[in-house]
């Protein structure tokens, strides 16, 4: 959520702000803009904000040499406080032009401080919190501070969390930075003369990969050479930068239209590095090499809470009836931004998975944190290295999906659910609680994920034309049951993000409570059935829904006759282990939202309102 970069070194700025922000776009995309000293000391602030194309306009306007300068930031937007407007867009300076900042975050006491900041004389352009934030380093520098101390005071000033990074034309020379809370991450990187700083390593990647962490708490001090990090007492912090082994990821779409479908696509590849090196299908064991070397053992919990928000909240709902299951310990999925507010009785024999693709999310952030607290042991399950959720748990896991970029997640949603799935039949294994045959079966099963799944994707173009029809709907209901909750909800979640379709995912059983009044010819329903012990409750539940004049598109891996002739539309998907089966029925859904967007004329990698990676509450 917003993406903050910049570049301090003895090259020309404009170039590597605008690859930055190219990178960082995934996370805000309403407007874009930068701030480049020039040479003559004065600050050149350059900024769009039109919806979805700021980048691609600024990329156009920018030249070097209408824009000389060696040092600027940029700033990718998603709007928080102030609509969607030039004006409102980032680098936001003081009315004096001395010192420009980009932020990351939301200031919760801004009212506070727009009336204080008034009563000292400031006017405001934008109506945002992040002005605010300017003009507060442009008075403490006017009342003879450094931009340093400057930036240091506004810990002192502003509430909630919040990433900023700043420049002065009286430090011409210099990049500070300073993390107040869980708004997303500072990380710097040094190479040939050149500072860097990003909200995301991947946006360093181009350039070096030998960077470090600007931690919660802590400032950042960053010039062409050099870089000093410390507390907020001042105190200086060792922390020399690291070699990252993170792959420069190709955010080309390659021959597809869009990131989506491109991800989509990418899921049988990406499910097959979720097992990689994890699964030795001949001696039918499964190790995890990262839990092998914590100190986490599984028979010292009698709980495991899963946790996430979005698709990753859906991911835990499934991996929370697979770990219930597999070990027969008591396991529930909570939404993190409840989790935290709750005090919920946890202990030390409570295990909290942590599922953030992103690792950044600052709802999960602050659940991880809140229950280390409790001395709870945690295991972060994400695709990036390195990222904050890896930095505060105990045990990071993988899903070596590769770097999403569309907005709607589908390849880290797929892999996670691998990825959670083999977690279980480690504990399992290592807790004495799966037979031999169980395991072997599983095993197997997961083998054929990659060719299954490939091909779903050979009937792309039947589920095209299905979206067809549901495009001309204005309401949906997904249905399913058990291990298929999730994937009725996560259904649901993908025709709303990227087709604005309202959808809403419902555990079958719950139709006659209340649900059953919604149906009609205005009312298609979506539904999941597996050719599994629940199959009969599913077949009921469709001819109830049809009694009442709703269509019915089926997603089923059954042959059987009569449930092609019960449905008005069906999806047959190859039969694979029940508890995997949410993995296989995800592929259909998303490719039913991806082209009802389509249908609809939407672009599904940026939907309306929405990041890929939400940093604020
Ligand atoms: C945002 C994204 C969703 C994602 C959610 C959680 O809302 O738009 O696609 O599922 O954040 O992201 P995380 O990185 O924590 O998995």
């Amino acid at each position: 959520m917003c993406g903050i970069y910049g570049y301090v070194g003895d090259q020309q700025a404009v170039d590597f702000l605008i690859d930055g922000l190219r990178r960082l776009e995934y996370r805000g995309y309403d407007s874009a803009g930068v701030a480049i000293m020039r040479p003559n000391r004065s600050i050149n602030v350059v900024k769009r904000g039109e919806h979805k194309s700021s980048i691609k306009l600024l990329s156009k306007i920018l030249t070097n040499s209408e824009n000389p300068g060696s040092l600027g930031i940029g700033h990718t937007r998603w709007a928080t406080h102030g609509g969607i407007s030039e004006v409102n867009a980032h680098p936001h300076t003081d009315p004096e032009n001395n010192v420009a900042i980009v932020h990351n975050g939301i200031v919760e006491n801004y009212l506070e401080i727009r009336s204080d900041l008034k009563s000292k004389g400031f006017n405001f352009v934008s109506e945002t919190d992040s002005e605010l934030i300017a003009c507060l380093i442009a008075h403490e520098i006017k009342q003879g501070k450094n931009l340093f101390e400057s930036v240091m005071n506004l810990k002192n000033c502003i509430r909630g969390n919040s990433s900023v990074i700043a420049v002065s034309v009286n430090n011409p020379k210099e990049i500070i930075g300073i993390r107040l809370g869980n708004a997303g991450g500072i990380v710097i990187g040094l190479e040939n003369n050149s500072g860097y700083v990003s909200s995301d390593v991947s946006a360093l990647l181009p350039n070096t990969n030998k960077i470090t962490y600007v931690e919660n708490g802590e400032l950042v001090r960053l010039s062409s050479s050099s870089y000093s990090i410390y507390d907020f007492s001042g105190k200086k912090i060792n922390r020399d930068l690291q070699k990252v082994e993170i792959d420069d990821y190709d955010i080309d779409k390659g021959n597809f239209k869009h990131h989506m479908i491109k991800e989509i696509y990418e899921q049988p590849h990406a499910i097959q590095s979720s097992f990689s090196g994890r699964v030795n299908f001949h001696s039918r064991v499964v190790d995890f090499e990262e839990l092998t070397e914590s100190t986490i053992n599984i028979k010292n919990f009698n709980r495991i809470v899963l946790t996430g928000m979005g698709t990753s909240l859906n991911a835990a709902i499934y991996g929370a009836q697979i770990f219930e299951k597999m070990l027969g310990v008591q396991s529930s999925a909570e939404n993190s931004s409840e989790l935290r507010y709750r005090d919920p009785v946890f202990d030390e024999k409570t295990l909290l998975i942590a599922i953030t693709q992103s690792g950044e999310t600052a709802d999960t952030l602050s659940a991880i944190g809140h229950f280390k607290k409790k001395s709870c042991s945690v295991i972060s399950v994400i695709e990036t290295l390195g990222t904050q959720a890896s930095r505060i748990s105990d045990c990071t896991i993988s899903i070596r999906a590769g770097k999403e970029v569309g907005v709607a997640a589908t390849k880290t949603l797929t892999s996670t659910m691998s990825t959670l799935f083999q977690l279980a039949l480690y504990f399992a294994s290592t807790h004495n609680k799966s037979s031999s045959e169980f395991l072997h079966n599983a095993l197997n099963d997961i083998s054929l994920l990659p060719s299954v799944i490939s091909k779903i994707l050979d009937s792309e173009g039947h589920i095209k034309r299905l979206a067809e029809n549901i495009s001309h709907s204005s309401n949906l209901l997904y249905l399913g049951r058990g291990i298929n909750i999730a994937t009725a909800l996560e259904g649901a979640l993908k025709m709303k993000e990227v087709a604005y379709i309202h959808a809403e995912g419902y555990a079958a059983g719950e139709m006659k409570h209340g649900v059953n009044a919604l149906l009609g010819s205005d009312m298609p329903t979506v539904m999941i059935v597996p050719d599994d012990h629940l199959y009969e409750k599913n077949l009921g539940t469709i001819n109830e829904v049809k009694a009442r004049g709703s269509r019915t598109l089926i997603i089923t891996d059954s042959e059987a006759e009569e449930i092609k002739e019960l449905a008005d539309d069906i999806i047959v998907v190859p039969r694979i282990n029940n508890e995997l089966s949410p993995i296989i029925f995800m592929i259909p859904l998303q490719l039913l939202a991806y082209h009802t967007a389509c249908q609809l004329g939407l672009d599904p990698d940026r939907p309306r309102n929405l990041a890929k990676t939400v940093t604020v509450e």
